[in-house]
């Protein structure tokens, strides 16, 4: 028999469970279209940069010039990350997922910063600002570490160019500039999705924000959500050529395999960063002599839409991120600490917004076991 305060519907995976408040994004599924504060990303896109959208969305408005600087000084791009923290990262890299080292460095950070103790809004901007901050080095030395480099030290204050920088140990192209911006800005923040609740369950028993980056960090490794990239472009890479497509996907979908990079929790239509990222994935691809890692993409899109289009299967962001990234020179290991290097903006606002007006997560499950009381047997009594 189950007790009264145990009944209740389940919503599985907490589908369809509106659990907070927003004023910083919205994910329309139905339409296709993400909005961050009002503004669709395709404009932010057009005319905006990385620093500005996260102020946008940390802030509410668009910063003055005055509100821009300030941002940019209270980021400190400049002072990247310390010698030990990139030996920590690099030692980490060498045994476990680069995902693993992001999550250790965030950490690692933490230990060491006195506000991490406090947990008042005040406290809780800085430390976000301050994470924010160090995540173009951290992440530009994971992709170092990867590879077995050595450390590199940009003296940029732009976000995208110092991550460019430090990763490769040379000056980025316009291009290069251009297609990392948008790609963190699209990838800058989306509902509440795994790794977003998972910042705002930490920062709601008023923890810290490095605790709340930290979770976060650890459910974007996962490869149904952040790590898809990367086993997408496995997988396309397998396929080899447009005139497999049709084969090799038949074949897992008999199988009932998932074919990563398609389908979302919200998007029933064309996810609008893949259309936005596919543009990028096309030149790319035939700038750096990938055309036909791109060719074999939209064959299997074609395959996919024809078979799962009526289920609201399209490509999510992920199928055409991978190209992307590995047309710019990315190992796919680095493809989810990139999409981390963006989205930080999105948990740090996210888990700071829900701050202000604070009640602590706690669902309740299901009971579906043994009731009882059942006796209890001395150890030497039970059966084996
Ligand atoms: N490949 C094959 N079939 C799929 C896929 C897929 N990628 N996605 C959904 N389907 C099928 C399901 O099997 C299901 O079929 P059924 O009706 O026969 O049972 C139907 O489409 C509906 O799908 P759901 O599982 O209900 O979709 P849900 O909303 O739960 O899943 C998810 C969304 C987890 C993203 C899923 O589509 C998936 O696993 N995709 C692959 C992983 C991926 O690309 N993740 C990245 C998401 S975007 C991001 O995190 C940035």
């Amino acid at each position: 028999m189950m007790s009264s305060n145990q009944q209740g519907e389940i919503a599985k995976g907490l589908e369809g469970v509106v659990a907070a408040e927003t004023k910083i994004g919205f994910v329309d599924g139905i339409n296709g279209r993400l909005v961050y504060r009002g503004y669709n990303i395709e404009d932010l896109v057009e005319k905006s940069n990385f620093e500005e959208v996260a102020y946008l969305l940390i802030y509410g408005k668009l910063p003055t010039l005055t509100d821009f600087k300030q941002f940019k000084d209270n980021l400190n791009l400049k002072a990247g990350i310390s010698e030990d923290l990139f030996s920590i990262i690099s030692k980490t890299t060498q045994k476990s997922h680069p995902m693993s080292a992001l999550r250790t460095a965030v950490s690692y950070q933490g230990a060491f910063d006195p506000l991490s103790s406090n947990s008042d809004l005040k406290s809780q901007e800085k430390m976000g600002l301050s994470i924010m901050g160090s995540f173009p080095s951290i992440v530009a030395a994971i992709n170092r570490s990867i590879k077995g480099e050595g450390r590199v030290v940009s003296k940029s204050t732009d976000y995208v160019e110092k991550f460019l920088e430090e990763s490769f140990g040379r000056k980025p192209s316009d291009f290069e500039k251009e297609v990392m911006r948008v790609a963190l800005i699209i990838h800058a923040d989306h509902g509440m999705n795994a790794s977003t609740f998972a910042s705002m369950v930490t920062i709601s028993t008023l923890s810290d924000m490095y605790s709340a980056v930290t979770s976060a960090v650890s459910s974007l490794k996962g490869p149904l959500h952040g790590g898809a990239n990367e086993k997408s472009l496995e997988m396309l890479e397998k396929i080899g050529s447009p005139k497999n497509a049709e084969k090799v996907i038949s074949e897992m979908l008999e199988k009932k395999e998932k074919i990563m990079g398609f389908g979302h929790r919200v998007y029933k239509v064309y996810d609008p960063r893949a259309k936005i990222l596919k543009v990028y994935a096309k030149q790319l691809a035939e700038k750096t002599g990938h055309k036909d890692l791109f060719d074999t993409a939209e064959e299997v899109e074609k395959v996919m839409v024809s078979k799962l289009g009526s289920k609201g299967i399209f490509p999510n962001v992920d199928f055409y991120s991978g190209i992307v990234y590995k047309s710019l020179g990315f190992d796919s290991k680095i493809f989810t600490p990139i999409f981390a290097l963006a989205r930080i903006s999105g948990w740090f606002a996210r888990s700071f917004e829900y701050l202000h007006d604070n009640r602590l997560f706690r669902p309740r499950s299901l009971y579906k076991g043994e009731v009882g009381p059942l006796k209890y047997l001395p150890i030497n009594e039970r059966k084996q």
